[in-house]
C-alpha cells in the first residue's frame, strides 16, 4: 500500500480511495460546479451521476464540448477487458456511456481488450477470455447503445484496424514511463509492457477512420486512467487530438472495503445473478450499522462507509430520496436491515429487465461488430 493508504491502477484498487488527494496524485481536474452548467446547458438537464459527483474528474472536457459547440462532433470511447462477468460496477460508466450518445448524437468506439486479460491472467486460458468476450459483448448491447453509432473493437480480432496506429505510439513511449505509469516491474512479462499502446491506438481511431483530426472523449471509471496520461503526452506530436476524459468513481463492493470487482465475485452483483444469489449477496453485505438494534436506534449508522447506501444512492436514487436516507440512518431512524431490503428490491427487477435485453442481444452481435 503506498503512503496514502490507498492505490489505484487499471488492475487493482486497494484501501480506502480518497478522489480529491487522487485527482491531484493523476493530476486530473474536478468537474466544477461552471463545467456541470455549462453540459447542462447543451444537454437540458444535469444527470444524477454528474449532480451526484459520481463521475467527478476530466481531462479537457470542457475542450470538448467548446468544439461541440462550434459543430465539431467528438467520438466516445471506452472499454472491456474480458476477465469475467459484468457486474453492476461496470454498467455504471456505460450506461452514462449510452445517455452521452443519445443527447450528443455520436459514434462510439467500444474495445474488448481480450489481450490484455489474457496476459494478465495465470489462470485463464485464451478460450476461457472468447468465452467472457462473448458473455461480456451481450451485455454492452443490453446496455441499448444505437447499433448505426457504435462499434465493438475485439482486440485479437480486429488488431488489423489498430495495429498502424499502436505502432506509432509504440515507438515513441520508453519502458521507463509506462513502468512509472502502470508500476510494472522486472518480473511483470513482456506481453503487459508492449500492451498500453493497444489500448491507447483507438484514441486517435476516429481521426483515422474521418480522415480528420477528430476529437474523443473517454467515459470511464477513473482506474483506466494512466493509459490516458501516456496517450495524451505524445498525441499533438502525431498530429491528434490529446484525448479528453470523463472519470467516474467506483461502485463500492458489498464487502467491508474497494470497488466491485470480479475478483471477490460473493460482493460483486453480476447480471447474470439468480434473484436468490442476488438476496444473499445483499443479505451478507457489511453495512455502517451498529452491533444492535438498540445502539443503532441511540447513536444511529455510519452511511459513509456502506456500501448498501453508494449503491442505493448512485444507482437508483435520486438525490432528495438518497439525502433522506443518510438523515434517517445517520439519526438511527432506519435499520441495516430495511436498507438492505430496498436494495434487493430495486437490484432484482433492473437484473430482470437487464437479462432479457440481453437475450436479445443474442441476435444483433453482428451489427456492432467490424466486418
Ligand atoms: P475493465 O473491464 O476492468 O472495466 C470496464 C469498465 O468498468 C469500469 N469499472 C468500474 N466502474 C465503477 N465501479 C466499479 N466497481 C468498476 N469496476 C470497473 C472501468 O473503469 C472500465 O471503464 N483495460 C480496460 C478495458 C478498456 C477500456 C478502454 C476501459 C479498453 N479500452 C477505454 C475504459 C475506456 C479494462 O480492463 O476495463
Amino acid at each position: 500500500m503506498s503512503v496514502d493508504e490507498f492505490t489505484v491502477t487499471p488492475w487493482s484498487v486497494e484501501g480506502d480511495v480518497d478522489y480529491e488527494k487522487l485527482i491531484q496524485k493523476f493530476g486530473t481536474e474536478k468537474i466544477s460546479p461552471e463545467l456541470q452548467k455549462k453540459i447542462e446547458k447543451i444537454t437540458g438537464e444535469l444527470h444524477p451521476m454528474l449532480k451526484l459527483e459520481y463521475f467527478f474528474s476530466h481531462r479537457d472536457l470542457d475542450k470538448v464540448l467548446t468544439e461541440y459547440e462550434k459543430g465539431n462532433k467528438f467520438y466516445l470511447y471506452t472499454g472491456r477487458g474480458p476477465s469475467g462477468l459484468i457486474h453492476m460496477g461496470h454498467l455504471l460508466p456505460w450506461i452514462f456511456t449510452k445517455y452521452l450518445q443519445d443527447k450528443f448524437d455520436v459514434n462510439l468506439i467500444f474495445q474488448i481488450t481480450d489481450d490484455e486479460k489474457f496476459l494478465y491472467s495465470d489462470e485463464k486460458s485464451f478460450d476461457d477470455i472468447s468465452k467472457y468476450t462473448k458473455e461480456n459483448i451481450l451485455d454492452i448491447i443490453a446496455v441499448g447503445f444505437d447499433p448505426k453509432k457504435t462499434k465493438i473493437l475485439i482486440d485479437t480480432k480486429d488488431i488489423k484496424k489498430i495495429y498502424p496506429i499502436s505502432l506509432e505510439i509504440a515507438k515513441r513511449i520508453t519502458y521507463s514511463t509506462v513502468k512509472a505509469a502502470f508500476g510494472f516491474q522486472n518480473s511483470t512479462n513482456i506481453g503487459m509492457i508492449g500492451f498500453p499502446p493497444i489500448q491507447a491506438a483507438p484514441c486517435f481511431l476516429p481521426s483515422v477512420l474521418e480522415g480528420k483530426p477528430t476529437p474523443v472523449l473517454i467515459p470511464a471509471a477513473i482506474d483506466q486512467d494512466p493509459y490516458w496520461r501516456v496517450t495524451r503526452d505524445i498525441a499533438e506530436k502525431m498530429g491528434y487530438p490529446k484525448p479528453a476524459q470523463i472519470h467516474s468513481k467506483f461502485l463500492p463492493g458489498l464487502g467491508m472495503k474497494g470497488k466491485m470487482s470480479s475478483s471477490i465475485p460473493e460482493t460483486a452483483i453480476f447480471t447474470t445473478d439468480s434473484e436468490e444469489i442476488i438476496d444473499k449477496k445483499i443479505s451478507n453485505s457489511f453495512t455502517g450499522g451498529q452491533p444492535t438494534v438498540e445502539l443503532q436506534r441511540k447513536l444511529g449508522a455510519n452511511f459513509n462507509i456502506c456500501p448498501v447506501f453508494w449503491y442505493l444512492r448512485y444507482f437508483f436514487e435520486s438525490e432528495k430520496e438518497s439525502d433522506e436516507r443518510a438523515r434517517k440512518c445517520k439519526g438511527g431512524e432506519l435499520l441495516c436491515g430495511e436498507c438492505k431490503c430496498d436494495l434487493k428490491d430495486a437490484t432484482k427487477p433492473f437484473i430482470r429487465e437487464f437479462k432479457k435485453k440481453r437475450e436479445k442481444a443474442k441476435d444483433q452481435v453482428e451489427k456492432f461488430l467490424f466486418e
